[in-house]
Protein backbone atom coordinates (compact mmCIF):
# COMPACT_ATOMS: atom_id res chain seq x y z
CA UNK A 1 0.00 0.00 0.00
CA UNK A 2 0.87 3.61 -1.18
CA UNK A 3 2.74 5.48 2.33
CA UNK A 4 1.22 9.13 3.58
CA UNK A 5 2.07 11.90 5.62
CA UNK A 6 -0.22 12.22 8.78
CA UNK A 7 -0.05 15.17 10.56
CA UNK A 8 -1.73 15.41 14.00
CA UNK A 9 -1.44 19.00 15.11
CA UNK A 10 -3.53 20.95 18.20
CA UNK A 11 -3.17 22.08 21.42
CA UNK A 12 -0.76 20.90 24.37
CA UNK A 13 -2.05 17.99 26.47
CA UNK A 14 -4.32 16.77 24.08
CA UNK A 15 -3.34 13.19 24.19
CA UNK A 16 -1.92 13.78 20.50
CA UNK A 17 1.09 12.08 20.90
CA UNK A 18 -0.75 8.95 22.55
CA UNK A 19 -2.86 8.33 19.84
CA UNK A 20 -0.09 9.41 17.62
CA UNK A 21 2.63 6.56 18.59
CA UNK A 22 0.18 4.39 18.41
CA UNK A 23 -1.70 4.31 14.86
CA UNK A 24 1.96 4.57 13.82
CA UNK A 25 3.00 1.44 15.47
CA UNK A 26 -0.20 -0.32 14.16
CA UNK A 27 0.85 0.88 11.00
CA UNK A 28 4.30 0.08 10.70
CA UNK A 29 4.89 4.31 10.67
CA UNK A 30 7.85 6.52 11.50
CA UNK A 31 6.41 8.95 14.38
CA UNK A 32 7.79 11.82 15.52
CA UNK A 33 6.82 13.66 18.90
CA UNK A 34 8.01 17.74 17.50
CA UNK A 35 6.95 18.80 21.04
CA UNK A 36 9.81 16.51 22.03
CA UNK A 37 12.33 18.55 19.63
CA UNK A 38 11.23 22.00 20.87
CA UNK A 39 11.53 20.67 24.76
CA UNK A 40 15.03 19.62 24.04
CA UNK A 41 16.06 22.95 22.69
CA UNK A 42 14.55 24.66 26.02
CA UNK A 43 16.42 21.95 27.65
CA UNK A 44 19.81 22.97 26.06
CA UNK A 45 18.91 26.65 27.00
CA UNK A 46 18.35 25.84 30.93
CA UNK A 47 21.26 24.06 30.88
CA UNK A 48 23.58 25.80 29.19
CA UNK A 49 22.55 29.33 30.98
CA UNK A 50 20.59 30.69 28.08
CA UNK A 51 17.95 31.76 29.54
CA UNK A 52 16.47 33.49 32.72
CA UNK A 53 12.81 33.62 33.50
CA UNK A 54 11.34 34.10 30.67
CA UNK A 55 14.61 35.97 29.00
CA UNK A 56 16.33 34.23 26.21
CA UNK A 57 20.09 35.21 25.49
CA UNK A 58 19.01 34.87 21.55
CA UNK A 59 22.33 35.87 19.70
CA UNK A 60 23.67 32.86 21.78
CA UNK A 61 21.71 30.43 21.16
CA UNK A 62 21.46 31.38 17.35
CA UNK A 63 25.02 30.63 17.51
CA UNK A 64 24.37 27.21 19.80
CA UNK A 65 21.33 25.83 17.48
CA UNK A 66 24.02 24.50 14.62
CA UNK A 67 25.57 22.45 17.47
CA UNK A 68 21.90 21.47 18.98
CA UNK A 69 21.29 17.07 17.64
CA UNK A 70 18.35 15.60 18.37
CA UNK A 71 17.76 12.53 17.80
CA UNK A 72 14.97 9.78 18.89
CA UNK A 73 15.94 5.97 19.70
CA UNK A 74 13.27 3.18 20.17
CA UNK A 75 13.24 1.86 23.19
CA UNK A 76 12.65 -1.83 22.69
CA UNK A 77 11.62 -3.04 26.33
CA UNK A 78 8.46 0.16 25.84
CA UNK A 79 8.45 0.21 22.05
CA UNK A 80 8.14 4.11 22.44
CA UNK A 81 10.71 6.35 20.71
CA UNK A 82 12.43 8.39 23.14
CA UNK A 83 14.14 11.60 22.89
CA UNK A 84 18.03 12.07 22.96
CA UNK A 85 20.50 15.78 23.14
CA UNK A 86 23.14 15.39 21.33
CA UNK A 87 23.26 11.91 22.37
CA UNK A 88 22.12 12.51 26.10
CA UNK A 89 19.23 10.68 27.12
CA UNK A 90 16.69 13.76 28.20
CA UNK A 91 13.18 12.26 27.77
CA UNK A 92 12.43 12.53 31.34
CA UNK A 93 13.72 16.07 31.71
CA UNK A 94 12.03 17.65 28.92
CA UNK A 95 9.08 16.69 29.89
CA UNK A 96 9.31 18.43 33.81
CA UNK A 97 7.22 21.77 33.95
CA UNK A 98 10.66 23.83 34.47
CA UNK A 99 11.10 22.96 30.92
CA UNK A 100 6.91 23.56 30.30
CA UNK A 101 7.52 26.83 31.75
CA UNK A 102 9.83 28.03 28.90
CA UNK A 103 9.47 25.83 25.89
CA UNK A 104 6.72 28.37 24.62
CA UNK A 105 9.21 31.26 24.10
CA UNK A 106 11.84 29.30 22.96
CA UNK A 107 9.40 27.81 20.01
CA UNK A 108 8.48 31.22 19.23
CA UNK A 109 11.68 32.12 17.86
CA UNK A 110 11.95 31.85 13.97
CA UNK A 111 15.20 30.91 14.05
CA UNK A 112 14.55 27.65 16.18
CA UNK A 113 11.54 27.15 14.37
CA UNK A 114 13.69 27.23 10.78
CA UNK A 115 16.22 24.72 12.16
CA UNK A 116 13.49 22.36 13.33
CA UNK A 117 11.28 22.33 10.96
CA UNK A 118 14.02 21.25 8.32
CA UNK A 119 15.16 18.54 10.32
CA UNK A 120 11.05 17.54 10.20
CA UNK A 121 10.82 17.93 6.54
CA UNK A 122 13.86 15.75 5.80
CA UNK A 123 12.48 13.15 8.70
CA UNK A 124 9.30 12.43 6.20
CA UNK A 125 11.01 12.87 2.65
CA UNK A 126 10.25 8.76 2.59
CA UNK A 127 6.53 9.23 3.75
CA UNK A 128 5.57 6.87 6.10
CA UNK A 129 5.64 9.20 9.00
CA UNK A 130 2.81 10.18 11.28
CA UNK A 131 3.87 13.29 12.97
CA UNK A 132 2.67 15.38 16.12
CA UNK A 133 2.54 19.31 16.90
CA UNK A 134 1.46 22.63 16.32
CA UNK A 135 2.50 23.21 12.69
CA UNK A 136 2.53 19.92 11.23
CA UNK A 137 -0.56 20.28 8.53
CA UNK A 138 0.11 24.35 8.03
CA UNK A 139 3.86 24.63 7.69
CA UNK A 140 6.12 21.48 7.29
CA UNK A 141 3.65 19.30 5.32
CA UNK A 142 1.05 21.35 4.39
CA UNK A 143 0.41 18.45 1.35
CA UNK A 144 0.14 15.78 4.03
CA UNK A 145 -2.86 13.23 2.89
CA UNK A 146 -4.18 13.17 6.32
CA UNK A 147 -4.44 15.94 8.71
CA UNK A 148 -6.04 16.27 11.94
CA UNK A 149 -6.59 18.96 14.62
CA UNK A 150 -7.46 17.91 18.35
CA UNK A 151 -8.49 20.08 21.22
CA UNK A 152 -10.33 19.56 24.68
CA UNK A 153 -11.18 21.94 27.00
CA UNK A 154 -8.77 23.40 29.04
CA UNK A 155 -9.56 22.07 32.01
CA UNK A 156 -9.82 18.49 30.87
CA UNK A 157 -6.12 18.99 29.59
CA UNK A 158 -4.87 20.06 32.88
CA UNK A 159 -6.31 17.35 34.61
CA UNK A 160 -5.00 14.97 32.44
CA UNK A 161 -1.42 16.51 32.32
CA UNK A 162 -2.01 16.60 36.67
CA UNK A 163 -2.61 13.15 36.63
CA UNK A 164 0.54 12.27 34.25
CA UNK A 165 2.82 14.46 36.33
CA UNK A 166 1.99 12.73 39.73
CA UNK A 167 2.47 9.13 37.78
CA UNK A 168 5.47 10.13 37.64
CA UNK A 169 6.32 11.50 41.38
CA UNK A 170 6.17 15.17 40.48
CA UNK A 171 3.89 17.01 42.24
CA UNK A 172 2.07 20.74 40.98
CA UNK A 173 -1.25 21.75 42.38
CA UNK A 174 -4.30 21.62 39.51
CA UNK A 175 -3.94 25.12 39.29
CA UNK A 176 -0.18 25.38 38.59
CA UNK A 177 -0.66 22.81 35.71
CA UNK A 178 -4.06 25.07 34.30
CA UNK A 179 -2.35 28.29 34.28
CA UNK A 180 0.21 26.76 32.21
CA UNK A 181 -1.62 24.78 30.01
CA UNK A 182 -3.68 28.20 29.00
CA UNK A 183 -0.64 30.15 28.89
CA UNK A 184 0.66 28.06 26.38
CA UNK A 185 -2.04 27.99 24.39
CA UNK A 186 -2.37 31.86 24.58
CA UNK A 187 1.30 32.14 23.28
CA UNK A 188 1.18 29.03 20.61
CA UNK A 189 -1.97 30.70 19.22
CA UNK A 190 -0.50 34.35 19.25
CA UNK A 191 2.95 33.65 17.99
CA UNK A 192 4.05 35.99 15.05
CA UNK A 193 5.67 32.83 13.24
CA UNK A 194 3.58 29.70 12.53
CA UNK A 195 1.16 30.50 14.93
CA UNK A 196 -1.06 27.47 16.24
CA UNK A 197 -4.11 26.86 14.01
CA UNK A 198 -6.18 24.31 12.48
CA UNK A 199 -5.44 23.54 8.53
CA UNK A 200 -8.44 24.42 6.10
CA UNK A 201 -7.99 20.84 5.34
CA UNK A 202 -7.53 19.52 8.72
CA UNK A 203 -10.59 17.10 10.45
CA UNK A 204 -11.18 18.43 13.78
CA UNK A 205 -11.41 16.39 17.00
CA UNK A 206 -12.46 17.14 20.17
CA UNK A 207 -11.36 14.38 22.82
CA UNK A 208 -13.10 16.04 26.02
CA UNK A 209 -15.25 13.55 26.69
CA UNK A 210 -13.55 10.45 24.48
CA UNK A 211 -11.60 7.43 25.95
CA UNK A 212 -7.92 7.12 24.72
CA UNK A 213 -9.07 3.59 22.91
CA UNK A 214 -12.31 5.74 21.14
CA UNK A 215 -9.91 8.35 20.00
CA UNK A 216 -7.43 5.47 18.83
CA UNK A 217 -10.22 3.68 17.22
CA UNK A 218 -11.12 7.41 15.87
CA UNK A 219 -7.66 7.68 14.29
CA UNK A 220 -7.60 4.29 12.74
CA UNK A 221 -10.85 5.18 10.78
CA UNK A 222 -9.66 8.24 9.37
CA UNK A 223 -6.78 6.33 8.08
CA UNK A 224 -8.31 3.67 6.24
CA UNK A 225 -10.55 6.23 4.90
CA UNK A 226 -8.02 8.10 3.21
CA UNK A 227 -5.43 4.79 2.54
CA UNK A 228 -8.59 2.81 0.99
CA UNK A 229 -10.22 5.63 -0.98
O1 LIG B 1 3.40 19.07 22.38
P1 LIG B 1 4.19 19.65 23.55
O2 LIG B 1 3.28 20.23 24.61
O3 LIG B 1 5.19 18.72 24.10
O4 LIG B 1 4.99 20.89 22.91
C1 LIG B 1 5.81 21.70 23.69
C2 LIG B 1 5.81 23.13 23.15
O5 LIG B 1 6.47 23.17 21.89
C3 LIG B 1 4.44 23.75 22.95
O6 LIG B 1 4.12 24.66 23.99
C4 LIG B 1 4.53 24.47 21.64
C5 LIG B 1 5.81 24.02 21.00
N1 LIG B 1 5.64 23.34 19.71
C6 LIG B 1 5.63 24.10 18.58
O7 LIG B 1 5.69 25.32 18.67
N2 LIG B 1 5.56 23.51 17.36
C7 LIG B 1 5.49 22.18 17.24
N3 LIG B 1 5.45 21.62 16.03
C8 LIG B 1 5.46 21.37 18.41
C9 LIG B 1 5.52 21.98 19.65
Amino acid sequence: MKKITIAIDGFSSCGKSTMAKDLAKEIGYIYIDTGAMYRAVALYCIEHGLIEGKTINEDALQTAIRDIHISFRLNEQTGSPETYLNGEYVEDKIRTMEVSAVVSPVSALGFVREALVKQQQAMGEEKGIVMDGRDIGTVVFPNAELKIFVTASAEIRAQRRYDELKAKGETHSYEEILTNVKQRDEMDQQRAVSPLRCADDAILLDNSHLTIDEQKAWLREQFKRVTES
